[in-house]
């Protein structure tokens, strides 16, 4: 869907598939995985470290919760890095090379120009075509996208409007959330993994409350990924090939569609309360047999 390859168009508009290699072997499809596997590690390691901070910082579970932080601590600095590089920064070639007026919306680049600045913060003012209050660094996008200070990045003016996102704000708001975050994890993780190492982190309870409340905010960026990626793709179903209005089936009619959006939100709800539940049950009543011992 984000960049079709190993395909024939028949006579009649139907799309075959030539290869199923050339399909699995899509450039896209290792960066996106790999990229989407380490946001899952970040995740769960986020999870174990709040647990192992939650533990010392009520004085339960000590020796397991040492643990608990070892691990996770050692295991974001590896994830949170590699989601930067490379994972993060080929999927962002990628998109500048496939998807460019995606890569104009994510960045919030209104106009062409050689030596483009990376906008660090700024509110889209898509009607006016311009980025407000923006704190930017001078040509990194150019870098960043093309490894040149000067190379030229195309903005939202280079495209006729039927080419943008159509929702380039949701779209901008949804990468730098991701970004920012991912930004913020790194710190965190080489913070953390500093106080480990100098045998500081179990006594450190203000890092150990930061350990703790963070566990919601990977969910938060995995969720922006999935946003940036899927508005990022429109107009377009499969990318340059099929457009979005083309692929609403005929046969299901809007009350299906609303009953089945509602059905499925009602089971999600349900699971989600469940998952909670049983998550406080289980951290509550805590790796009792190990403290046995
Ligand atoms: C550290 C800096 C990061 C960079 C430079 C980065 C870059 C990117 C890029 C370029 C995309 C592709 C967007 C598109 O296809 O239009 C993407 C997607 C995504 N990112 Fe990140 N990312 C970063 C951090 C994170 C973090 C911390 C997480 C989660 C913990 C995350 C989770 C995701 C997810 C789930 C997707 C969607 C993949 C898909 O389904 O296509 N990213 N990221």
């Amino acid at each position: 869907m984000q960049h079709p390859v190993a395909y024939a168009v028949a006579p009649n508009g139907d799309y075959t598939l030539t290869s199923l290699w050339g399909l699995l072997l899509n450039p896209w499809a290792f960066w996106q995985y790999s990229h989407n596997m380490l946001g899952a590690v970040q995740t769960g390691s986020f999870a174990m470290a709040a647990t192992g901070a939650y533990y010392l910082l009520i004085g339960r579970f000590e020796k397991q919760a040492e643990l608990f932080l070892r691990v996770s601590i050692i295991t974001v600095v590896i994830a949170a890095t590699l989601q930067l590089f490379p994972t993060g920064d080929q999927q962002g070639v990628l998109v500048a090379r496939y998807q460019q007026p995606t890569l104009a919306g994510m960045e919030g680049v209104f106009k062409t120009e050689r030596g483009t600045p990376l906008a660090i913060l700024g509110q889209p003012d898509v009607p006016n075509q311009k980025l407000d209050n923006p704190i930017e660094i001078p040509k990194a996008l150019s870098f960043l996208t093309y490894h040149a200070w000067t190379a030229e990045v195309k903005g939202l003016d280079s495209f006729p409007q039927s080419e943008w996102p159509d929702r380039v704000s949701l779209l901008y708001y949804g990468y730098h959330v991701m970004v920012g975050l991912g930004t913020i994890f790194i710190a965190m993780a080489v913070v953390s993994a500093f106080l480990l190492w100098r045998k500081k982190l179990y006594s450190s309870r203000w890092m150990l409350w930061i350990l703790l409340l963070s566990f919601p905010f990977p969910f938060i960026a995995n969720t922006a990924g999935w946003i940036t990626a899927e508005v990022g793709r429109q107009p377009y179903l499969v990318y340059g090939l099929m457009r979005t209005p083309a692929g609403i089936s005929p046969r299901v009619s809007e009350g299906n569609a609303w009953f089945t959006l509602i059905g499925f939100m009602g089971m999600y709800m349900v699971l989600g309360i469940l998952f909670l539940f049983l998550m406080y049950r289980e951290i509550d009543h805590g790796p009792a047999p190990a403290e046995a011992n």
